[in-house]
This record gives structure tokens, sequence and C-alpha cells, in this order.
């Protein structure tokens, strides 16, 4: 087998994997990472363009409100590295406000994005070096080219920090933090708590993109494991878990049904759901205190003119 074939396998069965380990709780669940195939990352960008959903736009103006206070902060020669690059639309601002920065470093799961990134970014940067690496930024990553490099940024932004449960958030700014290496820095983004409303209204939006978006991680199960789900017989459905101060996303069955993946059945109750997407929701206080215990000092923060969202510029002891 090529090597091509081989890693092509190897995805399809750690996917088959994920999906029967995830309906075989008690809780249904399905792992999130799955929804950024490449349908999914074009309906996730037109998420952040919907009305109701306000984190994009604020984080995005909040950005031009400090990216010369960052600039200065970062100073000269800087190796940018960005976990979940995505389009690519929040870094070409930073980018622009920093003083020769030598090295740019997208990682993501989906190869269209780094494609689409890297030339994007090559002809609006032609002197800056980038280097894109695909792998899923939730792993270790193999990273030898930017240890040789000094003054490293890593770049979180799009509030997906909000997506992990505090222990894997602070696992994941560990990781992070030990990217950036000692006395490197990170940048975070992340969604303030706020009225409830506000934040149903944003993952439950009126023309149905999100529903569509959480429902592809079906479609892509019927397609890429042979399934033969009935896609319409799941509702989305997005409610706020004061407990535990987070968005949940589900998909609820209309009816009890069975259905077979990889040879084994999952039986599914009226009203039962796959818990599919958690976003928490912090004050800046508790995410000070999350980035300390993954061994990040907050130097500095700022919030867009709304207060909607917050983003921290973060010091690693690592
Ligand atoms: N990081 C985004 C967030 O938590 C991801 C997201 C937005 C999302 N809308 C969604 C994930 C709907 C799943 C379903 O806001």
């Amino acid at each position: 087998m090529d090597d091509k074939v081989k890693s092509e396998t190897l995805m399809r069965n750690r996917f088959a994997k994920d999906v029967v380990d995830g309906l075989s709780n008690d809780q249904k669940t399905l792992p999130c990472k799955y929804f950024y195939d490449t349908e999914g990352s074009r309906l996730f960008e037109e998420i952040c363009l919907l009305d109701e959903y306000y984190i994009t736009r604020a984080e995005l103006s909040l950005i031009d409100a400090i990216k010369s206070d960052i600039a200065e902060r970062i100073g000269k020669d800087a190796t940018i590295i960005e976990p979940g690059a995505g389009a690519g639309i929040k870094i070409q601002k930073l980018l622009n406000a920093l003083d020769t920065p030598n090295t740019y470093i997208p990682i993501d799961i989906s190869q269209d994005f780094l494609d689409y990134s890297e030339s994007k970014i090559n002809e609006q940067f032609p002197r800056l070096d980038v280097q894109p690496i695909q792998a899923d930024f939730t792993a270790p990553i193999d990273f030898e080219e930017a240890e040789a490099t000094n003054n490293r940024v890593v770049f979180f932004p799009g509030s997906t920090i909000g997506n992990f449960s505090p222990a894997q958030a602070t696992e994941l700014l560990s990781n992070l933090a030990e990217l950036a290496s000692k006395d490197g820095s990170v940048i975070v983004g992340f969604d303030l708590k706020k009225p409830v409303k506000k934040i149903e209204a944003a993952y439950n939006d009126a023309k149905g993109v999100t529903a569509q978006f959480n429902k592809n991680i079906l479609v892509r199960i019927n397609r890429e494991l042979d399934a033969d789900i009935d896609i319409d017989s799941f509702e989305h459905e997005a409610i706020f878990n004061e407990q535990e101060s987070r968005i949940e996303m589900h998909l609820k069955s209309k009816k009890s049904q069975t259905i077979e993946i990889e040879n084994q059945t999952f039986k599914f109750g009226k009203s039962e759901t796959i818990h599919t997407e958690n976003s928490y929701k912090y004050s800046n206080d508790a995410f000070k205190s999350l980035a300390e215990n993954a061994g990040l000092t907050s130097l500095a923060s700022w919030t867009d003119r709304d207060s909607l969202v917050s983003m921290h510029y973060l010091k690693s002891m690592k």
C-alpha cells in the first residue's frame, strides 16, 4: 500500500472507532473534531457570518482595536504558530500589524484550509516563511521546524478553547505553553459569559445553518462508514447548561429507532440525544485561573466594546 492509502485507511479506522465508542456510551456522544470535513468547514464559515453568531465579528473588531498593542508586545522576528488555523482571516490582521515576522506555521486537520491559507498568506506576505502542518492539534504535534526558532507566539482565537472541558482545556493550554516554550507567548480568544438568550440564539440560528452543520457529522458517517442513517429523523438542539457554564449541542432522535454502523446496532429512544459539542463560556477571572493551572501567566487582556468576547496575552512558564 502506498503511504497515502495507508494514512487514509488509518484515518477511516480511527473515525469508525471513535464513532462506535461514542455511540456506545450511556449518553451517546460524537467527537466534535469530525465536524470539519470540507462541507463542515464551509458550513462553519457560513455560521461565522450569521447575524446571531456574534463571536467572529466581535473578535475581528477586537483584533483590529488591539493589534498594534499586541504587535508591540510581540516584537520583531516572531514565529507565529496557529493551531486550527482555518481560513486564516484573523492571522492576516495580526501579521499586518507585526514588525517583520519570520515564520507562520498554520496547523489544521483540513488540508483544504491549509492549501488555501498557504497560498493566500504567501501572496500577501512574500517574505514570510509559511510552513503548514496537517495535524490534529489535540494530539501532540511533531515540531522540529519551530524548535529552532526564538520568539514563538501561539495564536489561538475563535473561542475554540471553549470546545474543551475545563480539564481538557487545561491540558491543551499546557501543550500550547510548551509549544511557545519558556518566555514565548500564547494569545487566546474566548467567549465571555453573558445572558443565556444571546448565547442560545448564536447556536440556534433562524436559517438553520448551525443545524445543518451539526447534522453534517451524520452525513459524514453515512458516506465514510457506509451507514444508512435517516438524517431527517434527527433534529438539532442547543441548550445552555448553567451549572457547567456551557452551551451543549445535541442531535435529538425524533423517534425510537435502531441504526447500524460497522456491523453494530445502536438503539435510540424517542427524544434520546447524541451530545456532539460543548462551548464553555468563561469570565475573565475563571479563564485566568485556568491558564495559570496550565503554566501561563496573563499579562494583558482586552474585550470588545460590547463586552462579548475576550482576548488574553499570556506568557509561557514552561
Ligand atoms: N468554536 C465555536 C464555538 O464554540 C464552534 C462552533 C460554533 C460550533 N457553532 C457551532 C460547534 C455549532 C458546533 C456546533 O462557538
